[in-house]
């Protein structure tokens, strides 16, 4: 209790002592408050623009003189032997041919829409086109052209490609900006950032003062970030007439756009590919010596059978790959070979015939086809890893003398990421697992083979049941042939899609745009952060607005969690929350970490819960797998068990003996480095908001308390409760909306015949058949009603009313009115303190 009252005094008093002395949080929250303020910035990317010298003749004097410096320098470059090639090869792309339309419609508009197929040169040379034209026009030293990317390895990759077109280095005329990094100076004209920093640019400084050129690029992606930034840029676009927008679309489904803006022209670069061959799972599968036939047969129970997998007389000692396919297939018992019946076929498991599909095709082309590198698509960070491990131990896949395995993927360090583009040593064949940033974001040059599996990670919302999931699903036809169009920029290619014709025709024209399928929660707070009106009405001003329902319960679980007041006013928390661009719910915990000074396991599991689950479970080996985890496990959580498992690995990884350690206990060694290295991103992220000192390497005073974490995955997960009901032998789960549900058979608690604890408090309910929840953590009754929902003070008749319903549906009203009055008394407690 004594501690509980510190939690509160702490969050309630250091977070508003905090805002006081931030101006950031004065009334007109992160506008320019005072003279040249720095505001709370967790990179340094809300600098506020260089102060213009009194006498304007004489700046305007040195601005001339810098353009023709510039103009000067690019003579030069274009001049030299180097910069010749270069120019050769761009003048050699689509884009090029289209540079003056494209200029002259940029100077007759506002808005402009651009499209063009993939590697035509929308990204490298467009924003080029403008830079160079603004210099010819000895404005080069005014201009200031920012180009938005969704991710930030595109950003990254491509202002170094552009810098070194230019032959410059990065951070001259050319500079780049994503969270936590970036390289530009005070020369830099033209600034790929990702689609986050602009936003958090708006933050700032509403009307992009100075900013001349604005480009959003991918848009034909509907990213959630893009969507909303559109809508901010229509609200500012009458407002700085002078300002130009340009966007940017690799699809010809522009006119949407166009539209939206009024009926701005459109332009579209038209490209050419060399012809791609198609092989579907049946020609693949014919391949290997088995032929999938439709045939129409009630079978001996009576079922209508309408395909079989035959075996031809095969040309090939029967693989494992090909009995794999089969023994699925037969399991499925499927009535008819629908879209449905493949998808329970579970075919992206590890080991599971995707996997081993995969295998088999890497090393028969290795084997037999001509050279050119492979691009392996599948659905993301978790499925490249586990890949990438069972390629390595493949006699020649994993041979570094006849294979390059390269991965491509959001978490990629930059030194990898220049492998991906370098031409392999003769003999050697590249191949390069990702996700599907390589679809459009990124071009690699040399691909001839195209793997695709069919399938992406994205996040779908159920308003309805307010489930959110992230599940690999099925792609777009867009998306396939965007994929397939990879393999023939060189040459004629190969295209192996790893699921049969029926699928694909199965698939939908587009997918749905991001905003429609996600929670909206941190859209919601990003909203409010910049003190636009009312969410709902916002939203309805958007490309294509969500759901009224998604919209409200975003706003009912941010109030829930205390980020914003009854009146949807951010509170303090949710001012913090702004900050953190992750869920809010991770945000929380470390949030409260933070203040509880023990923050380096919360950091730990936040940034677990950012990453794959870097507990493998292999078929073959399910229960050893399982096993391993539960030596991790003492206390009834995932959460800890996860800690407990970096904690050995980080030991470990001082002898150099990391991988070891994760082989010998099934985990997987790229996960572990992808939480190091979160870790170390989520820390200076805390330092930015100022609840850290910013000077702070280490951050873990509080010796570890398992049960102070525990409060502190509660703080973070409330909502997502479930109670705990024993019988005889076992346990059963029930949560308030769903009624029963189950735990996924690798949680530790699954293991568990009895869980001390009346409530497990879990990070995510995934419906498949029934509901099941994944990674939970049990928490004691006292836990639940101190740390369930905001502990701070602005909302706690709304969060009882909430916690009186949990309790009330759970225990009988007696006792849920005892814990109701004991939390009362608590708040009253600390009212007066
Ligand atoms: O944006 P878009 O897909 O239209 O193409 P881009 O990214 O501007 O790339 C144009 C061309 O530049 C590609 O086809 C590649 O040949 C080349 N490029 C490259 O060689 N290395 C990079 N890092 C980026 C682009
Ligand atoms: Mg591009």
């Amino acid at each position: 209790f004594g501690l509980l009252k510190r939690v509160d005094a702490h969050l309630g008093e250091y977070l508003s002592k905090k805002s006081r002395t931030k101006e950031s949080f004065s009334d007109n929250c992160f506008s320019k408050s005072s003279s040249n303020s720095s505001i709370v910035t967790d990179e340094g990317l809300f600098e506020q623009p260089e102060p213009m010298a009194s006498n304007t003749a004489i700046m305007e004097k040195i601005l001339w003189r810098r353009s023709l410096q510039l103009h000067a320098q690019q003579q030069a470059w274009q001049e030299s032997l180097e910069g010749r090639g270069i120019l050769e090869f761009r003048q050699s792309l689509p884009a090029y041919k289209e540079k003056d339309a494209i200029l002259t419609a940029i100077l007759q508009n506002q808005v402009l829409i651009i499209s063009g197929e993939t590697g035509c040169g929308k990204t490298t040379q467009i924003p080029q086109f403008i830079l160079e034209s603004e210099i010819d026009f000895v404005r080069g030293a005014v201009c200031n052209i920012i180009c938005t990317q969704p991710r930030r390895i595109s950003a990254m990759s491509v202002s170094e490609r552009v810098a070194s077109e230019r032959g410059e280095k990065l951070g001259e005329s050319v500079g780049y900006k994503v969270r936590l990094e970036g390289m530009r100076g005070k020369e830099t004209r033209l600034l790929f950032c990702t689609t986050g920093i602009l936003l958090r640019r708006l933050l700032i400084d509403r009307n992009l003062k100075g900013v001349t050129h604005i480009i959003v690029d991918e848009i034909h992606e509907r990213g959630i970030n893009e969507d909303f930034l559109l809508i901010v840029l229509k609200d500012l676009l009458p407002r700085r007439p002078e300002l130009k927008l340009i966007l940017m679309s690799a699809s010809l489904d522009a006119e949407l756009f166009s539209s939206y803006f009024g009926g701005a022209p459109l332009i579209h670069i038209p490209g050419f590919t060399h012809p791609v061959r198609i092989h579907f799972l049946e020609n693949i599968l014919e391949m290997m010596g088995y032929r999938l036939t439709p045939y129409n047969q009630i079978d001996d129970y009576g079922q209508e059978r309408m395909w079989k997998m035959s075996k031809q007389a095969p040309r090939k000692r029967k693989s494992q790959i090909a009995s794999a396919v089969e023994d699925a297939l037969r399991a499925a018992d499927f009535k008819d070979f629908s879209p449905q019946t493949w998808e329970s076929l579970s075919c992206w498991n590890p080991d599971c015939i995707g996997f081993n599909l995969i295998e088999y095709l890497l090393s028969y082309i290795c084997e037999n086809e001509r050279p050119g590198a492979v691009l392996v698509f599948v659905t993301g960070w978790d499925d490249i890893s586990s890949l990438k491990d069972k390629l390595q131990s493949h006699p020649i896949l994993g041979d570094p003398n006849r294979v390059s395995l390269l991965t491509c993927h959001g978490f990629l360090a930059s030194s990898e990421q220049k492998l991906i583009f370098e031409e392999p040593k003769d003999g050697v064949r590249k191949i390069v697992l990702t996700t599907n940033i390589a679809e459009t974001s990124i071009t690699i040059n040399d691909v001839v083979f195209v793997l695709d599996c069919g399938k992406a990670k994205e996040t779908s919302y159920d308003a309805l049941n307010n489930t959110p999931c992230l599940l690999p699903s099925w792609i777009s036809k867009v998306s396939a042939q965007q994929r397939r169009g990879r393999a023939g920029r060189v040459e004629p290619g190969e295209c192996y899609h790893l699921y049969p014709r029926c699928v694909y025709d199965a698939f939908a024209e587009y997918q749905l745009p991001e905003i429609l399928r996600t929670p909206l929660q941190s859209l919601c707070l990003q909203i409010k952060s910049l003190k636009l009106e009312s969410i709902s009405e916002f939203l309805s001003r958007a490309l294509q607005s969500p759901e009224l329902l998604a919209v409200q319960n975003a706003v009912e679980y941010l109030k829930i969690i205390g980020a914003l007041d009854e009146s949807e006013n951010l509170t303090i928390l949710g001012r913090y929350l702004t900050m953190l661009p992750m869920e809010p719910k991770l945000g929380k915990m470390l949030i409260l970490g933070a203040i509880l000074n023990c923050l380096d396991p919360v950091l730990t599991v936040v940034a677990g819960l950012s990453v794959r689950d870097p507990f493998l479970t292999p078929l073959d080996k399910k229960d050893l797998a399982e096993t391993a985890k539960l030596q991790f496990s003492r206390d009834y959580s995932d959460h800890l068990a996860l800690v407990r498992a970096y904690e050995g690995w980080k030991e470990a990884e001082k002898d150099l003996a990391g991988y070891d350690y994760c082989w010998k206990n099934f985990l997987s060694a790229q996960s572990m480095k992808a939480i190091d290295s979160l870790r170390v991103e989520f820390l200076s992220l805390l330092k930015g908001t100022g609840l850290i000192d910013g000077n702070a390497t280490s951050c873990n005073t509080w010796s570890y308390d398992q049960h102070l974490i525990r409060a502190i995955i509660c703080y973070g997960l409330y909502p997502g409760i479930c109670s705990v009901v024993h019988n005889e032998k076992s346990f059963s789960l029930k949560t308030m909306e769903d009624g029963p549900v189950l735990l996924y058979s690798n949680s530790v608690n699954a293991r568990e015949s009895r869980i001390p604890y009346p409530w497990l408090v879990f990070n995510e309910k995934i419906k498949v058949n029934s509901i099941f929840l994944r990674d939970s953590t049990a928490v004691s009754d006292s836990v639940l009603l101190l740390f369930g929902g905001s502990i701070s003070r602005g909302n706690v008749d709304g969060h009882l009313k909430m916690l009186g319903g949990y309790l009330e549906f759970f225990m009988q009203p007696a006792i849920a009115e005892k814990f109701q009055s004991l939390r009362r008394e608590f708040d009253e407690l600390i009212q007066n303190k």
